[in-house]
């Protein structure tokens, strides 16, 4: 049977208010880009007429600013879930606009299968290739796509021919079986295929819009002082642990966050002779990730989505023969499943905006009540990986905020998960260390010197216990930066 290929117009049409839409992709990469603009237009013109117009969305982690922005700004969002960055989409949930549910990325697909959200009414896939009997290959990042292609009732296909054909063969794409059902996943190693090239569905709910339009990659800020700082931390600690044989000769698999601390990271450990050449198990492949590859030191990497600056993304296509060898592309219940995790052995690095001294990170709300982001795949890696690590600078905002405080201000990865915190100061290794003996190492080696005074001052006033945390003062820095701008304010001693 023939495909049916529509306008981006005539697919906008087939969404209606109230549906629940599931979109392609994980960051930008992978995310229809026309559909969902002509989408936003048809909610502005609908309100304009007095109607209402809004949808439930699902992505595979943040999108593109066609998608979350222009939706967004066109107040067509009813919910949204799970990860975003857009600063457009951001602002509308921090107004109580947009209701948005923040959850784990490993879980989202398994969450829509068993129906907690509702159903998918539409799924918007973008894809390199699309066949008449249904078998659709993704772009460069998966997400849900294939559950959510498996639920819609209509699936809209963005044939992207921006991307090559040739990108079939670099997807292993697999959904989970669910309880009872469910199995082991054999992925033993970083490379282990378990799934197929493609998306499967029936060709009959298919409709195709054709496009050309490039990702809107942006570029990573140049590696700085304080980045650069933060990577050779973490090389020294990780040299150290395979000097102590906690890591093995051969190394374990890396999995980094995402943004300009993850590419600094990645790229001094590349830089170090002590650091074999390694293999990355992780989301998000990020520039960084490619340029090692191309110098041998990163063997192999098996991720969600290729996050990279769009000349990064046109030397792989050109050389994708080369690439194909070396990238899996997952869905993020394969790539961030804790069970892969746990089982590999794997090095987690992630960002918090916030940790306390006891160990407690926070990595989604400023100032407790608004989001930045979400927790995205932090939480899947953090609890689940062989070593935890966390990183951040120790100061933000030109020095009026600490990133270590008494308390963390909303809890996303407890005492409990955190291994290791390191800052451009240092490194604060928490393993085996009691409450107060871990306050004492975050803050002797990883607080920002203007701020060490002030928490060594909490410390010696907390009322004892177990965790000598003071919930008179818990809050002071959070207080202080409320009242005056500036944390160095916090009044300790009260
Ligand atoms: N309070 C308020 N603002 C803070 C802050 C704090 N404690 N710490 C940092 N910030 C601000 C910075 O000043 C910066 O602001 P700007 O955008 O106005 O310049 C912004 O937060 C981002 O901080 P930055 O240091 O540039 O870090 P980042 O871009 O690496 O982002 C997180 C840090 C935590 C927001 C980001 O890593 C994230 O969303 N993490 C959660 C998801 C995750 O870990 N995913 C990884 C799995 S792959």
């Amino acid at each position: 049977m023939a495909l049916k290929f529509i306008t981006a117009e005539e697919a906008a049409m087939l969404i209606n208010d109230d549906d629940n839409v599931g979109f392609s992709g994980f960051t930008h990469a992978g995310c229809p880009k026309i559909v969902p603009l002509e989408l936003a237009k048809r909610a502005e013109a609908e309100h304009a007429k007095g109607n209402p117009f809004k949808i439930g969305m699902f992505t595979g982690a943040s999108t593109g600013d066609n998608i979350d922005g222009a939706l967004a700004r066109a107040h067509a969002i009813k919910f949204r879930t799970p990860y975003q960055t857009n600063k457009d989409l951001r602002n509308a949930i921090n107004n109580e606009e947009v209701k948005y549910f923040d959850l784990h990325l490993s879980t989202l697909a398994q969450d829509l299968r068993y129906g907690f959200y509702g159903p998918v009414d539409v799924a918007i896939i973008e894809a390199s290739n699309v066949t008449e009997d249904g078998e659709i290959v993704p772009t460069c990042g998966v997400g849900i796509s294939p559950t959510i292609a498996r639920l819609a009732k209509i699936v809209i296909v963005e044939l992207n021919n921006w991307h090559p054909k040739e990108l079939r063969g670099m997807h292993d794409l697999l959904e989970l079986s669910d309880p009872p059902f469910r199995k082991e996943i054999p992925v033993c190693f970083v490379r282990d295929r378990i799934g197929k090239d493609h998306i499967k569905v029936d060709p009959d709910k298919i409709v195709v819009v054709e496009t050309n339009i490039p990702n809107d990659g942006g570029t990573f800020a140049p590696v700085d002082k304080v980045t650069s700082k933060i990577g050779r931390n973490v090389v020294k600690f990780l040299v150290n642990e395979m000097s102590l044989g906690h890591i093995p000769e051969s190394f374990l698999p890396i999995q980094s966050g995402v943004g300009n601390i993850a590419n600094a990271v990645l790229a001094a450990m590349g830089e170090s002779k002590e650091i074999p050449d390694f293999e990355v198990y992780t989301e998000v492949i990020q520039d960084a990730v490619i340029s090692l590859m191309e110098s041998g030191r990163i063997k192999f990497a098996s991720g969600g989505t290729l996050t990279v600056s769009n000349p990064c993304i046109e030397r792989i296509y050109k050389n994708l023969d080369f690439f194909r060898e070396r990238i899996i592309f997952r869905t993020a219940e394969i790539s961030n499943n804790p069970e892969i995790s746990r089982r590999l052995g794997i090095i987690a690095m992630n960002t918090a905006l916030e940790a306390d001294i006891f160990g407690n990170i926070n990595s989604t709300h400023v100032m407790g009540s608004k989001i930045m982001n979400g927790i995205g795949g932090s939480g899947d890696f953090a609890r689940s990986a062989y070593l935890s690590i966390f990183l951040t600078p120790s100061i933000a905002k030109d020095g009026k905020i600490s990133a270590f405080v008494p308390m963390v201000s909303h809890q996303d990865h407890s005492e409990h998960s955190v291994k290791v915190i390191i800052s451009e100061y240092g490194i604060a290794d928490l393993r085996g260390k009691s409450p107060k003996d871990r306050a004492k190492v975050i803050i002797e080696n990883c607080v920002h010197p203007e701020y060490r005074p002030l928490l060594r001052e909490y410390l010696s006033n907390g009322v004892g216990g177990q965790t000598p945390a003071n919930l008179y003062n818990a809050f002071a820095f959070h207080k202080a930066f409320m009242e005056t701008g500036d944390m160095r304010d916090a009044k300790i001693g009260i």
